[in-house]
C-alpha cells in the first residue's frame, strides 16, 4: 500500500503539450493547530483527463460524485480483490468504479433506490429474465 503523505509530497503534475510543457510541482503550506504543524498539499490532482470516466456511471443521482474522485483513492490506497466498503452508496459510483477495477465491494444506503440503481449495473440480467420479466408485464 502506498504511503500517501510521500505521494502527496512527490506528486508533480505533467501540464500542457509538446510545445508547452512543464511539470508542476506540489506546494506545501503548514497551518498551526494545538502545537502541531499541519501540512496542506497544493496541486492539481484530479486533472480534466482523469474526469473522464465510464459512461456506465451516468445515472442521476443526488449530490452524487464523479467516479473519478473514487477512482482515485481506490487506486491509491488498494489492490485488486481488495473490499472496497461505501456506507452511503448512493448511485453507486464508488461500488461501480471498485467493480470496474476488479476490487470487491461492500455498498449500503438507507435509500432502497441505490439497490435497485446498482445491481443491474454490476449484475446484468440475461436476455431470458428480462423476457421473463417482460412476458409477466
Ligand atoms: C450524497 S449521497 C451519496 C452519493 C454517492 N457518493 C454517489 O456518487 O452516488 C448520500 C447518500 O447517503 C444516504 N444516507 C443518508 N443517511 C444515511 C444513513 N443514515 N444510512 C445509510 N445511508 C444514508 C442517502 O440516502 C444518499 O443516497
Amino acid at each position: 500500500m502506498i504511503d500517501i503523505t510521500k505521494y502527496l509530497e512527490n506528486f508533480s503534475l505533467d501540464k500542457g503539450n509538446s510545445l508547452f510543457y512543464e511539470k508542476v510541482k506540489t506546494r506545501i503550506e503548514y497551518y498551526q493547530y494545538n502545537n502541531q504543524s499541519i501540512p496542506k498539499y497544493i496541486n492539481e490532482y484530479w486533472t480534466a483527463k482523469q474526469r473522464q470516466s465510464n459512461p456506465i456511471h451516468e445515472i442521476s443521482y443526488r449530490a452524487c460524485f464523479k467516479a473519478q474522485l473514487p477512482r482515485f483513492f481506490i487506486e491509491l490506497l488498494t489492490n485488486e480483490n481488495d473490499i472496497v466498503y461505501d456506507p452511503f452508496s448512493g448511485r453507486g459510483t464508488t461500488a461501480l468504479e471498485a467493480a470496474l477495477l476488479n476490487r470487491r465491494f461492500i455498498a449500503n444506503d438507507i435509500n432502497p433506490l441505490s439497490e435497485i440503481l446498482l445491481k443491474p449495473r454490476v449484475q446484468p440480467p440475461t436476455l431470458n429474465e428480462i423476457a421473463k420479466r417482460l412476458n409477466s408485464l
